[in-house]
């Protein structure tokens, strides 16, 4: 039977490149993003849907639950705002909430059964650097990335002896189209920080067994230092930036 990976997110981006590496491996793709235009490039089986929208993700959660060929799910389509909660525009926030939350359980609970009934699958679930910090005009992005972190954790508990592994993939700054989405000017951040799609694909794909994939020696090091620090010192340093 051929094994199938379903990549939401996949028109642009580290969902893009999940698309490429994972065919090289020899996965038949199930492509998930709104622009069909971008999804007709890659050669898999595409899915047009707005998964910040609950009808949308439930129509492709009930055709995940119709097959039984699904080994692999990467929750990867999300997107960042600017601006502080009071003063930016409701509807993203509350978009972002629903994408980067709702739909990774729905779809998740969707395939978790035929993954534990074979004793195989792998979920990577896209979080961030972010869902280790807490920042002024990011809170949206910083919590629901935070909670992609818990639901891992705690996902990774009720996997134990499935053969099924469940992975929070956390980059930091990444080349994709995220900061054009967003509005951000990469400028504003020092060239050295960067990392490149394909090398953060492969840390992740390379890594599936473990829980935490953080790709980059710089930021492996950086989360060393920071997760240790007492949560009233983060948040002081973070106040004064
Ligand atoms: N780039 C970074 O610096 C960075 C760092 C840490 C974590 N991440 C995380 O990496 C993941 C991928 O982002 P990226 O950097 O690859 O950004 P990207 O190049 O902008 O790609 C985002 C993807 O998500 C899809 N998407 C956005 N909203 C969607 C919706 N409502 N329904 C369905 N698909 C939607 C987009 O497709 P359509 O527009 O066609 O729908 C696109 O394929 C995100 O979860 C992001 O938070 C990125």
């Amino acid at each position: 039977m051929q094994k199938v990976a379903v990549i939401t997110g996949a028109s642009a981006g580290l969902g893009a490149e999940f698309a490429r590496q994972l065919h090289g491996m020899g996965y038949a793709l199930l492509v998930v993003a709104r622009r069909a235009e971008r999804l007709a490039e890659i050669d898999a089986e595409h899915w047009v849907a707005d998964l910040s929208v609950e009808q949308e993700v439930e129509r492709l959660a009930a055709h995940l639950e119709s097959r039984d060929d699904v080994r692999m799910l990467v929750n990867n389509a999300g997107f960042g705002t600017q601006g502080h909660l009071a003063e930016t525009a409701l509807e993203p926030q509350m978009a972002m909430h629903r994408l980067h939350v709702l739909a990774t359980v729905r779809l998740t609970r969707a395939v978790l059964p035929q993954m534990i009934r074979r004793g195989a699958g792998a979920i990577v679930n896209v979080s961030s650097v972010a869902g280790f910090a807490r920042s002024a005009n990011n809170v949206s992005y910083c919590a629901t990335k935070a909670w992609t972190n818990a639901f891992s954790e705690g996902l990774w508990l009720e996997l134990q002896r499935t053969g099924v592994t469940v992975q929070a993939l956390c980059p930091g700054f990444t080349y994709t189209e995220f900061h054009d989405v967003m509005g951000s000017d990469r400028a504003k951040h020092p060239r050295w920080l960067w990392l490149d799609a394909g090398f953060v694909v492969r840390e992740s794909l390379q890594n599936l067994e473990k829980l935490y994939v953080i790709p980059g020696w710089k930021y492996k090091a950086f989360l060393a230092l920071w997760t240790k620090l007492p949560a009233w010192l983060r948040l002081r340093m973070e106040a004064r930036r």
